[in-house]
């Protein structure tokens, strides 16, 4: 169905349970619902938000929009977990009910302080002219899920940023908290804002400068900036929508990117020695991630497998997206490394060698080993003409492709339906996670990540290798859930 401008920023107590019952029970009966992923009961998810470690438990929201398969009037959903991977929703909501939020609570980050958790978000606000006021606003969440909001603007729109101003990240570095939140300046140029919490308090934001992280200046807007730190290097993680494909060619329609710096130098706004420009993920779903430092140490991220302005097959389910699972950053010889979190293993049960299946349930992980100067090429959701998404793993030339143009429902044609990546001549592996309808493909543990999703048909079940001789290792995966 397609949303009018009306019914995507309907007030929420103006849709009858009775709808909300008929596209629950719609989107139950898709036969892609994934089973170890965070996805929607109905309606829209996009961003991650507020991925945060408090009162004990991993938190984490995720944008959302209730009524269908489209972007309207957006809230945030909560869910928990103690170990990264089963991820439980609470239901409880940060809805857009006050004069600061009114047509959206958009993307943010979370803090504990005290016993609260410190949603800082973004108020989406239409005046009677529909123009846009976007407000950095916050919320205080107890240990209940019950939410108060902070009734002020803490940080209003700058007098050089159009109303494209949002996503902001609260971090802590050296004992300091900071912000940095995504614009457009008015030439209509992507930016990034940083500010500096007085004091330490967070209510009390003052504004250091535009961070300057050698911004090849391309893109028009930067849409979910952060920055996260492995040891003492920053890395700063962001959505430049429009960027110039001269920069650095993507295939998608907005790219993720990051860069790692030497250091970070707060007080000139400075990423230090920025190193180039480099593409996250190099599949076909993968935006808005959020990376925080946990206070274990470790470095996390999720990121949302879904873009921005592209219809999806399970539109017609009234629901669309789903997040990746959640990796630990660390940085090797210089190097960005994306690996789902160690946890992750608990979900295998049975493990057999790898070889030919025809069937599978879709649900399943498979550790494999390339030989060098070879040339392998697997299908997964294989159906019995081999048909299915096809990866090539050429160690003769180092590049990697993937190809979803014969599984299942085609999608997002206009952007292709292939991806491709560079890696060394040399032994590669490759772990692969399949859920249903996601992939999620990592090579030499995280060294490239390619993440995607696919609409298989009925019949696309198997895995055929139909080129080379990998080696290694396939594993059930179980969640303890059922799913169709
Ligand atoms: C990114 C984004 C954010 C915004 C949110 C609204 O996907 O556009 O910039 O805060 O989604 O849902």
């Amino acid at each position: 169905m397609a949303f009018t401008t009306e019914e995507r920023y309907r007030a929420y107590a103006d849709w009858s349970p009775e709808y909300i019952e008929k596209i629950k029970k719609n989107t139950e009966s898709s036969p892609w619902r994934t089973n170890f992923h965070i996805e929607t009961p109905h309606g829209l998810l996009n961003d991650p938000n507020g991925f945060s470690y408090f009162n004990g438990k991993w938190t984490l929201f995720y944008q959302y929009f209730p009524f269908g398969a489209a972007h309207g009037l957006k809230s945030w959903v909560h869910t928990e977990s103690t170990d990264l991977v089963h991820f439980e929703e609470t239901g409880t909501v940060l809805y857009p009910d006050t004069p600061l939020d009114s047509h959206g609570a958009y993307s943010g980050s979370a803090m504990e302080f005290g016993d609260k958790l410190f949603l800082f978000y973004t108020g989406n606000v239409r005046d009677e002219n529909w123009v846009r006021h976007p407000y950095q606003i916050g919320a205080l969440m107890d240990k209940d899920g019950k939410i108060e909001k902070i009734d002020k603007i803490l940080i209003d729109q700058p007098e050089d940023t159009t109303d494209h101003f949002r996503d902001p990240q609260i971090f802590n570095y050296k004992g300091q908290y900071y912000a940095i939140v995504g614009g457009q300046n008015l030439d209509k140029k992507g930016i990034v804002k940083l500010y500096k919490a007085e004091n330490n308090d967070y209510l009390n934001w003052t504004l250091i400068g535009d961070l300057d992280f050698a911004n090849d200046m391309t893109a028009y807007m930067m849409e979910c900036p952060n920055i996260a730190f492995v040891g003492d290097q920053p890395i700063l993680l962001y959505c430049p929508q429009g960027l110039d494909k001269e920069v650095l060619d993507y295939g998608n329609i907005y790219p993720n990117m990051y860069k790692i710096g030497q250091s970070f130098d707060p007080e000139n706004a400075t990423i230090v020695e920025p190193g180039e420009l480099i593409n996250l993920d190099y599949g076909f779903e993968c935006y808005a991630t959020q990376a925080f430092n946990a206070p274990d140490g470790r470095t996390l991220s999720v990121s949302w497998l879904a873009l921005p302005d592209v219809e999806y097959p399970t539109d017609a389910f009234d629901y669309q997206g789903c997040l990746s699972l959640v990796k630990e950053l660390t940085i090797k010889d210089g190097k960005l490394y994306q690996y789902p979190v160690e946890a992750i293993t608990s979900l295998r049960t049975e493990a057999q060698p790898f070889s030919n299946q025809e069937t599978t349930n879709n649900v399943y992980e498979l550790d494999l080993t390339i030989p060098a100067n070879s040339k392998t090429e697997l299908v997964l959701f294989a159906n019995k003409e081999n048909k299915g998404l096809t990866l090539t793993l050429d160690t003769e030339n180092g590049i990697i492709t993937v190809d979803r143009k014969d599984c299942g429902q085609a999608f997002a044609l206009d952007f292709g339906t292939s991806r491709s990546c560079s890696i060394d001549k040399a032994e590669t592996s490759a772990s692969i996670f399949i859920d249903k309808s996601v992939f999620e493909i990592f090579i030499n543990k995280g060294e490239k990540v390619f993440s995607g999703r696919v609409f298989p048909d009925a019949d696309q079940t198997g895995i055929a290798i139909t080129a080379g001789n990998p080696t290694g290792t396939y594993y059930h995966l179980d969640y303890g859930r059922k799913t169709n």
